[in-house]
């Protein structure tokens, strides 16, 4: 068994404005509508369905990254003068982490979500295991549905 996330949608008051602007950020390509949606692929699996809305709550995007990419991201970043840092709690204090192993920064978009790239995951060994454990044939006789 195998689950991926396939889309989510990303509230917008300029869906192809913001779609456009993250595809830039990402090194991704923007395609154009797709239905009402301002879809961009990110890969093989997952689609950022932006969409426009009036009110919504600002969310939280992070995407594991290899090293090459965050390097590029971080300076599209940097080359359009935004606001990044090193934390949920510090997204402008102009710094990336080195947490995990790895480098992360977060930064705000004109929606005000939260996106964050990382080149090491946050999983930790004994949450993989969980995630193994969780991979075992369902026993469908202990479902209640
Ligand atoms: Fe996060």
């Amino acid at each position: 068994m195998a689950i991926h996330l396939d889309h989510t949608i990303v509230p917008a008051h300029d869906k192809e404005k913001s779609a456009k602007f993250m595809a830039y950020i990402m090194g991704l390509e923007y395609k154009g509508l797709f239905g009402h949606f301002a879809p961009v692929k990110v890969d093989e699996y997952l689609s950022l369905d932006f969409d426009n809305r009036e009110n919504f709550w600002s969310n939280h995007y992070a995407f594991l990254v290899t090293d090459e990419d965050f390097d590029a991201i971080l300076g599209r970043v940097q080359g359009e003068g935004l606001k990044y840092g090193s934390s949920p709690f510090a997204q402008d204090d102009m710094e990336i982490n080195h947490r995990h192993g790895g480098r992360g920064f977060y930064f705000r978009d004109e929606n005000g979500h939260s996106w964050e790239f990382i080149t090491h995951t946050y999983v930790k060994e004994e949450m993989i295991g969980d995630i193994g454990r969780l991979r075992r044939p369902v026993d469908k006789s202990a479902s209640s549905l």
